[in-house]
């Protein structure tokens, strides 16, 4: 089976290591892919939003097997796209993305449902008066989130009703987000600990990936601005096997038997973003993709054939009830660029990727944003490596000492990378 990834983190890289251990895939491409990707598959020069081109790409190649990574290229319907022309491909519709592209769609679709969230109130362009009016009335703080696609940065928590009026109004109007903004999601302010839940399915069954937390914030202690994320481990303790067990059935499973029964089948991933409350688990978001990080630490801990996994969900015709998992942990440190999540410099040498014998150490070094210079690996993004390290049992320590060990022996000029990672698991 020849396989085409579309995507250039941290997450594709992962997605084509594993890749690469299934018995039934030969040929992996990558687009664009980065230098990890390159080591293990072939890179493809087409962006991933680019849909004409891969599918032009993908006919060319007689590709088997297509996995879409970031939101973008599901957003603009590369699925449909693909399905329309009888390629095979891993992700879901348009129409049942909207479950991460509008947010109103996913409040809305949960409170038909059913599925535990933060209580709300939706509001479009040319509502400001009645959005004051509900703002004066309601207890602080509370999240406003702007309904479409915002690049992470459309959700703000704002402490009173003069903050929330101003920022919503401004979303309303256009001027914070763009369109994106101008229908808005007002919701209740939730306490507790974020975790993540990751569902493989083909609209109909599903399998469960091992819970996740990430870190999204830029400094140690969850402090500073948030970024795509700075690291994650998994299995989390904070999601023992009973709140997995409700989230199955409070979730995960009213929601795909939900869009399935709405007309609108979800299949691919469904990564769902949970704060764990003292009134039981509580959906924050949707996405219609793989996390980054969390791919890098939740795809070492399936023991089973990636390649066969997808293709059966694909094809809708998922096999297991259960996915069989590692009796191991991983913890994830991503190694950014000084100055992200704000500018930073591209183009440093990366030193001491050769001196990691991966195998022996039980590490993986997953690359984001990297390129290769002929035999140097440079840095090319904000988030430039994620070091993943995997050890036996549920001692998260011990995963957590490996991966400072191989951070501490990588070297490029600025390097940023956050001291605590992993720390929350050992805490609880
Ligand atoms: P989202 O993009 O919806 O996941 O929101 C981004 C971040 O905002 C989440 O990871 C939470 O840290 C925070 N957040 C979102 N919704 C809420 C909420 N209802 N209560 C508290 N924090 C929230
Ligand atoms: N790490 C969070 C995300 O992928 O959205």
């Amino acid at each position: 089976m020849n396989v085409l990834i579309i995507g250039n983190g941290g997450r594709e890289h992962a997605i084509c290591w594993k890749l690469r251990h299934s018995k039934e895939v030969t040929d992996i491409f990558c687009a664009p892919g980065n230098a990890g990707t390159a080591s293990i598959a072939a890179n493809v020069n087409i962006a991933p939003t680019d849909i004409a081109a891969l599918l032009r790409f993908a006919q060319e190649q007689s590709i088997d097997l297509t996995i879409v990574g970031p939101e973008a290229p599901l957003a603009a319907g590369i699925v449909d796209k693909f399905r329309a022309e009888g390629l095979r491909v891993f992700g879901p519709t348009r129409a049942a993305a909207q479950l991460e592209t509008s947010k109103s769609f996913a409040k809305e679709f949960m409170k038909r449902h059913h599925i535990p969230t933060a209580a709300y109130e939706v509001f479009h362009s040319g509502e400001s008066a009645r959005l004051r009016d509900w703002l004066n009335d309601c207890n602080y703080p509370i999240v406003l989130k702007a309904d479409g696609l915002a690049a992470g940065k459309g959700v703000v928590i704002a402490q009173d009703s003069a903050e929330a009026f101003r920022t919503g109004t401004d979303m309303l109007k256009g001027t914070a987000f763009g369109d994106a903004g101008t229908t808005l999601v007002v919701e209740e302010f939730l306490e507790g600990i974020e975790a993540s839940v990751f569902a493989l399915t083909d609209g109909n069954r599903f399998v469960t990936l091992a819970p996740a937390q990430d870190h999204k914030r830029i400094l140690d202690n969850d402090l500073g601005k948030n970024t795509g994320g700075m690291g994650a481990f998994a299995p989390t303790p904070h999601v023992p096997s009973e709140t997995l067990a409700d989230v199955k059935i409070r979730v995960i499973k009213r929601c795909i038997d939900g869009m399935r029964n709405e007309g609108v089948p979800y299949t691919g991933v469904l990564f769902v973003g949970l704060m764990l409350t003292a009134d039981g688990p509580k959906v924050l978001e949707f996405n219609c993709r793989f996390g980054d990080p969390e791919t890098q630490v939740i795809l070492p801990l399936v023991d089973y054939d990636l390649g066969v996994l997808l293709r059966d969900i694909a094809d809708g015709s998922l096999q297991l009830n259960r996915l069989p998992l590692h009796d191991a942990n991983a913890v994830c440190v991503v190694m950014a660029s000084s100055g992200y999540p704000d500018a930073y410099e591209k183009g440093k040498i990366i030193a001491g990727l050769d001196a990691i014998n991966e195998e022996e150490e039980g590490i993986l070094v997953f690359h984001a944003g990297t390129r290769s210079d002929g035999k140097r690996v440079l840095t090319a993004g904000g988030r430039v490596l994620g070091v993943t390290a995997l050890a036996q049992g549920s001692d998260i320590g011990a995963s957590i000492r490996l991966a400072y060990n191989a951070v501490n022996r990588i070297r490029f000029d600025g390097a940023y990378y956050r001291t605590d990672i992993g720390r929350k698991a050992i805490r609880s």
